[in-house]
C-alpha cells in the first residue's frame, strides 16, 4: 500500500507503535474508558493534519463530528500555539459538525463525499462513533439491529477513507466491567461489528497523572506491545 501517508500525534512513542503515525485510506480506532484521551487525541490530530509534510502532518483540513458535544475550540486554539501554528488559521481549517443521532451522523458522512472531493480534507474525527447507536439501540434485544446499523456507518467511513485517501479516526469508549452493566460484554462494547471492522484498534488506559497507555489489538502488520504517552498543557506529546 505505497499511496498510505500518515499523521503524525505528537507523540515519537505513539507514532512508533503505530507504525509511523495515523494512516490515510484506513480507519483508526481509539477505544478506552472515560477520561483516557480519546478526544483529546482527536482534537491533536485535526491540528497535526494541518502541518507541513516534513512535520508530520498533510498540509490538509479536517472534518470533526462531534456526536457528544465534547469539542472545544480553545483546546484547539493551545493545541495550536503549542506547535507555533497561528490559531485562526487552524481554527479556519476544522469543520466541526454536530451529530444530533444516529441518523443524522451518518447522513453527515454521505454529503462528505461531495465535500472531500471539493476540498483538501485528509482527516475524519468520528468521537464518538458508538454514543448514538448504543443509547438509540440499548441492551441485548436490540443488539442486532444495532450492528446492522453500525456496519453500515463503517463500510460508509471505510469508502471514504479509501476513496478520498483520508485518514478516518473514530473513538469508542469502553467500560472496564461492560458484564457489570449490561449484562452483556458484547452489547456494552459497541458489538463484534466495531471489533471486526477493517482498520487499527488501539486501546487506551490511564496512567500516573497525565500518563497515558496505549496498546495495538489485533493488527497483525503492526508489532505487539505497548506504549506510554501524555496529555500536556499543549496537547499530546511524549
Ligand atoms: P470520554 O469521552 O469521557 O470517554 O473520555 P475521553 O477518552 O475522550 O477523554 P478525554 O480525551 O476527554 O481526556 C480527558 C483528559 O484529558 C482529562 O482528564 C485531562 O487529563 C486531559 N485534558 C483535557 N483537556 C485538557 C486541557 O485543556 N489541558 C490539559 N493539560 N489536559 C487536558
Ligand atoms: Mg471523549
Amino acid at each position: 500500500r505505497m499511496s498510505v501517508r500518515k499523521i503524525t500525534t505528537g507523540s515519537k512513542a505513539l507514532d512508533d507503535l503505530l507504525g509511523g503515525g495515523i494512516e490515510t485510506k484506513q480507519i483508526t480506532e481509539f477505544f478506552g474508558e472515560f477520561g483516557t484521551g480519546k478526544t483529546q487525541i482527536c482534537h491533536q490530530l485535526s491540528v497535526n493534519v494541518q502541518l507541513p509534510e516534513d512535520k508530520g502532518g498533510l498540509n490538509g483540513k479536517a472534518v470533526y463530528i462531534d456526536t457528544e458535544g465534547t469539542f472545544r475550540w480553545e483546546r484547539i486554539e493551545q493545541m495550536a500555539r503549542g506547535l507555533g501554528l497561528d490559531p485562526d488559521k487552524v481554527m479556519d481549517n476544522i469543520y466541526w459538525i454536530r451529530a444530533i443521532n444516529s441518523h443524522h451522523q451518518m447522513a453527515i458522512v454521505d454529503q462528505l463525499f461531495d465535500m472531500l472531493d471539493k476540498d483538501n480534507i485528509r482527516l475524519v474525527v468520528v468521537d464518538s462513533l458508538t454514543s448514538h447507536f448504543r443509547a438509540e439501540f440499548p441492551g441485548r434485544e436490540n443488539l442486532a439491529a444495532r450492528q446492522q446499523l453500525l456496519n453500515r456507518h463503517l463500510h460508509q467511513l471505510m469508502r471514504l477513507a479509501e476513496v478520498y485517501d483520508v485518514a478516518v479516526v473514530v473513538t469508542n469508549q469502553v467500560m472496564a466491567r461492560p458484564d457489570v452493566f449490561y449484562g452483556d460484554p458484547t452489547a456494552a462494547v459497541g458489538g463484534n461489528v466495531v471489533a471486526h471492522a477493517p482498520g487499527i484498534r488501539v486501546q487506551l488506559k490511564k496512567s500516573r497523572n497525565n500518563k497515558r497507555i496505549a496498546r495495538i489489538v489485533d493488527a497483525p502488520h503492526l508489532p505487539e506491545g505497548e506504549t506510554v504517552f501524555a496529555i500536556t498543557e499543549y496537547g499530546v506529546r511524549d
